[in-house]
């Protein structure tokens, strides 16, 4: 029984995970997925790789690199994210993640808005999904 019980759980696995997945395309995914971070400091740097690994998992890593959010907005984001489940995301890693999400949008998005997206609300998100 408890076999039965196993097997079933693993043969709803993929389903379980897809429904993490973001199964929407925003104009944000279509952007850059890399951003130049050669000249920021070595400590945003470790971080962009945190946050490369991480923000990828349910959708393109293009989609926050091309999301235009004020830094309230992006803690609230982060910290939305962080706790989807199976995020993979720990507190300390969300902290490092919002830093250097925070510095890249002051850095690069703010001196430049238009070649960036404006975050969609989850009724604008949802309208996507329908189509
Ligand atoms: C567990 C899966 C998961 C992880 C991990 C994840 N996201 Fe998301 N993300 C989603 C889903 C789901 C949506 C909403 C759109 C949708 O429903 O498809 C979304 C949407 C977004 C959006 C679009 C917001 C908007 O309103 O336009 C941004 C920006 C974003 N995520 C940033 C991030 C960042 C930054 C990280 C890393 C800290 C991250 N995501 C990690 C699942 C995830």
């Amino acid at each position: 029984m408890k076999k039965l019980i196993l097997i079933l759980m693993m043969a709803l696995m993929p389903l379980l995970l897809a429904a993490q997945q973001s199964n929407v395309v925003l104009p944000q995914d279509k952007g850059p997925d890399k951003i130049d971070v050669s000249a920021y400091p070595a400590a945003l740097q470790a971080n962009y790789k945190l946050f490369a690994s991480k923000c990828s998992k349910c959708h393109t890593i293009a989609r926050p690199m091309n999301t235009m959010m004020k830094r309230d907005e992006w803690q609230r984001y982060v910290s939305r994210m962080m706790h989807k489940p199976n995020s993979g995301i720990s507190d300390s890693q969300g902290k490092q993640i919002f830093d250097f999400l925070v510095f890249d949008q002051t850095e690069r998005k703010d001196k430049n808005p238009k070649a960036f997206f404006p975050a969609l609300s989850d009724e604008e998100i949802d309208k996507l999904k329908k189509k």
